[in-house]
């Protein structure tokens, strides 16, 4: 098996705990830590559109590491965003600030699909490079490189952008199931080479978000999604990176996330991490489950909830603490870096 990651990387509380190995400490990093919580992200961004500052490689690094250098944490993760990939094969897609992704003529045809062609590494030599200056620069951290999934990814081109209900999502899945599967199939493709441009340049661990996924049913979820997201995550099976899932609302889904493929199920806040793991089994490490809001909380309140999360996770395979879902830009900074201390003083073996 190929190891393409830095091998120092190999033996970080990490790596060791997507692979249910014994650690030293809990490995802690949190989803949208990369952001507008931090004041340095601010001045750095300033002038520079969302989508501008992923294709530069010395911003991105520098965006990247900003975190790993005020918090403390375990692991860095890569700036990007899903929707990067989809604009690199040629989407004319925005992100618009406070609403998020949106595309100018969304896809619900089959000869829309001709819009969506395959991803190789010549559409983002900027990810690769950027992946590059980052690993230089880490040493020891692990860098996490992440893709959008299938659904959630399907869900943004279909409904043209954020959307509450997956009204024509929906729609599409169960009233042109044919059309449907062509589009995730073409989705997964372009996740599972996002995903192996990022593990090839030397990121340690890969998440793959599937964030707005808990809007199905368990039986739509195995027969419209599963396979799709299992081919995102098959694209990198051969090479030595532990694969985190992840989506939002997904108490009914959990163990079905898990026979994706993926070492690591990633667990919103409401489902408690020793119940999610026993859904899981034990053949999957966890992801989780700090409410971002709750870091809005008084101190005592929150370090009880913090501790309680690391006692349930060492009652798991493998816990990696995070948040049940992004940091929310208005967080006061220095919650995290004292979540991420706290972490570490608890759990030191
Ligand atoms: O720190 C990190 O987690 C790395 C960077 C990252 C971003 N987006 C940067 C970003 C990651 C991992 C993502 C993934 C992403 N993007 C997801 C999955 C994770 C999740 O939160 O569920 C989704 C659903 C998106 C789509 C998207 N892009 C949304 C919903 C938004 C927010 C819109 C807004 O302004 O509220 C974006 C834009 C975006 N992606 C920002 C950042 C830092 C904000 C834009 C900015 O700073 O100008």
């Amino acid at each position: 098996m190929p190891s393409l990651a830095p091998p120092r990387t190999r033996s970080s509380d990490l790596v060791r705990a997507a692979r249910r190995e014994p650690v030293s400490r809990t490995p802690v990093w949190f989803m949208r830590q990369a952001g507008r919580s931090l004041p340095e992200y601010r001045a750095v961004r300033e002038g520079t559109t969302m989508l501008e500052a992923c294709t530069r490689p010395e911003l991105v690094a520098e965006i990247t590491v900003q975190p790993v250098r005020r918090h403390g944490v375990d692991a860095a993760i890569f700036f990007s965003d899903i929707v990067v990939p989809l604009k690199a094969v040629g989407l004319d897609l925005d992100i618009v600030a406070g609403v998020g992704p949106v595309v100018a003529e969304p896809i619900r045809s089959r000869a829309d699909l001709d819009r969506l062609p395959e991803l190789t590494s010549e559409h983002v030599p900027y990810i690769t490079d950027a992946v590059r200056l980052l690993v230089a620069e880490l040493g020891d951290t692990p860098l996490i490189g992440f893709a959008g999934a299938p659904f959630t990814l399907a869900s943004y081109l279909v409904e043209g952008g954020p959307s509450k209900n997956h009204v024509r999502t929906k729609a599409l899945m169960h009233g042109d199931p044919d059309l449907w599967h062509a589009l995730c199939d073409r989705l997964a493709q372009i996740s599972g080479a996002f995903l192996r441009v990022q593990a090839e340049a030397g990121a340690s661990v890969v998440q793959l978000f599937d964030s707005w996924v808990g809007a199905l049913s368990r039986a739509d979820y195995s027969r419209y999604v599963q396979p799709h997201s299992a081919k995102a995550l098959a694209a990198v099976a051969d090479l030595d990176v532990p694969r985190i899932h992840f989506g939002v609302g997904t108490g009914e889904l959990l163990p079905l996330m898990g026979a994706t493929g993926a070492e690591v199920v990633g667990v919103d806040y409401r489902v408690s991490l020793t119940d999610a793991s026993d859904r899981i089994g034990p053949d999957h490490a966890v992801q989780g489950n700090l409410d971002p809001a709750l870091l809005f909380a008084p101190w005592d309140v929150l370090r009880d909830i913090v501790v309680d999360i690391v006692e349930q996770g060492r009652r798991t395979p493998g816990h990696i603490f995070n948040l049940g879902h992004g940091v929310l830009p208005d967080v006061d900074p220095d919650v995290l870096t004292r979540v991420t201390e706290l972490v570490h003083e608890v759990s030191t073996r």
